[in-house]
């Protein structure tokens, strides 16, 4: 059976997003951006990006050079080009954040630190783009769990591709475009293809396969998970059309939001379905930390898509509108996104370390690597955080949203010493640990061609995983 070698730089893309989303949420603390500033001001855009491109883009990205080549058990293609790809993303990101802070006035540079911007982060995600659709398009026929990945990619192009033509427009460069008005009408779009397309989409479909796999559950049959991927196909797609819209004279109202946003409340129930199927069919009745810290991410999936389509055909305010997005962004994509960190990096890291030991002395489980309860309290303080936050925003209280974000901060950055304390086999006892010059880099993974640690969907199933 083919197999897929570990990721050399996932590490370092989870490295990089974690550091982006402490950063945003101690600006959040510090009282920088929504609900402190405008929703459309630039101390605003800050934060969201610091969130949507800095950390959930790069964990999504990271966790995907790892795990595509191992779902469809084929090795990644190109796989020289992930440094350059995160350098790229990074940097573009900084310069985005940068362009921003000039149009705030909080620094002096030239505003075409945006178009700049856009060209880093164009270049990044289109080598993320290269290195996974080469991937899968080396499996013939396509499966369905690709055309997940492939969707939301396409959706990435879009919200790229729209992100650079609003940091064209802001800089003054928008001539090229004649008389579309592209904003504010395309925000909507932008932010539903990033944030429902890239994120949310491909989300799903990687946890159709993961979750099958961490729960030992009987995997759902193609025809069930079909229309999820045909529905908020449709939605994403009519988000596509809001974008261009304007190019054919055409206005997109808030009718195509509430439509696209509908689409994709139908394909989360069906998901929202099979989740639960899966749950009561596993055979691993023990739920580990990775499984625990998803629930809620699934309750604020739950709340906060039922009601956004609702909020916005009804005219609701801009804080309770940004309230259901914030709950969507950090409670489910986020919350999501720490929990499965937690199970990627200590299966990543007792590969590295153990698997090639197996059968030649004592292996620790991979749950041992991390530790418990202690790590559990740490997401009860983000989610914590995320519930008092939505209800800060929604109710307007500025304040009250401030230490909402305190909290997660502590939980965030209680994840993140753990996630050192697992990498530095910190839980295991000092004689089941290699030598140290055997034992894993923080921010890389040890590549080595002879040691059985690829990876193969198996091990992954094993019930030392
Ligand atoms: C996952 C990817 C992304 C998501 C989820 C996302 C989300 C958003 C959201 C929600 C807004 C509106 C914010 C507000 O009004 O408070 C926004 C605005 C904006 N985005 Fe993005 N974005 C993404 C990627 C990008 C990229 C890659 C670029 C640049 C190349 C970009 C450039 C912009 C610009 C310039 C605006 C400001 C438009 C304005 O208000 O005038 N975005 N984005």
């Amino acid at each position: 059976m083919p197999t897929a070698s570990l990721s050399r730089w996932t590490m370092s893309y989870f490295a990089a997003a974690l550091a982006f989303l402490l950063a945003a949420e101690a600006l959040a603390v510090a009282g920088i951006g929504y609900p402190a500033a405008g929703l459309a001001e630039p101390a605003t855009l800050v934060v969201v990006h610091l969130m949507a491109i800095g950390w959930l883009s790069l964990a999504m990205a990271g966790a995907l050079l790892q795990f595509v080549p191992v779902l469809v058990s084929r090795p990644l293609a190109f796989p020289a080009l992930a440094l350059p790809a995160l350098l790229s993303l990074v940097t573009g990101l900084l310069l985005l954040c940068g362009g921003f802070a000039v149009l705030a006035g909080w620094i002096n540079a030239p505003l075409d630190l945006l178009p700049l911007a856009a060209a880093g982060l164009l270049v990044g995600f289109a080598l993320i783009g290269l290195m996974l659709g080469a991937t899968l398009f080396n499996v013939r026929p396509v499966t369905l769990f690709s055309r997940f990945i492939l969707l939301g990619l396409a959706c990435l192009a879009a919200t790229v591709l729209s992100g650079a033509a609003f940091a064209a427009l802001l800089a003054g460069r928008g001539g090229w475009l004649g008389a579309v008005a592209l904003l504010p009408d395309g925000l909507p779009f932008h932010a539903l293809l990033g944030f429902g397309g890239w994120l949310g989409l491909i989300a799903f479909g990687v946890s159709y396969k993961l979750f099958v796999m961490f729960m030992m559950a009987p995997e759902p049959p193609a025809r069930r998970v079909l229309p999820v991927m045909l529905l908020a196909g449709l939605g994403l797609a009519l988000a596509s059309g809001g974008l261009v819209a304007p190019f054919a004279g055409f206005e997109p109202g808030t009718a195509l939001v509430v439509a696209a946003l509908g689409l994709l409340v139908l394909a989360s129930g069906f998901y929202g379905r099979d989740m639960l199927a899966l749950y009561r069919g596993r055979r691993r009745k023990a739920l580990e930390i990775n499984m625990l810290g998803s629930l809620p991410a699934f309750a604020a999936l739950g709340l906060g898509i039922v009601l956004l389509p609702a909020a916005v055909a009804g005219g609701a305010t801009d804080g309770l509108i940004a309230a259901l997005v914030f709950l969507l962004a950090l409670g489910w994509l986020g919350g999501l996104t720490l929990a499965q960190l937690v199970k990627i990096v200590s299966f990543m890291t007792w590969l590295e370390t153990y698997a090639p030991r197996l059968g030649r002395g004592p292996a620790p489980r991979v749950g041992d690597l991390v530790a418990m309860p202690r790590t559990g309290w740490w997401f009860l303080s983000y989610y914590a955080g995320v519930a008092g936050g939505g209800a800060a925003l929604a109710a307007g209280g500025a304040t009250g949203f401030r230490w909402a974000m305190l909290f997660c901060l502590a939980g965030t950055a209680g994840i993140v010493a753990e996630l050192a304390r697992v990498r530095r086999l910190s839980e295991i006892k000092a004689a089941d640990r290699p030598v140290a010059q055997e034992r894993p880099r923080m921010l890389l993974a040890r590549i080595d061609q002879r040691s059985p640690s690829h990876v193969d969907s198996r091990r992954i199933a094993s019930p030392r995983a």
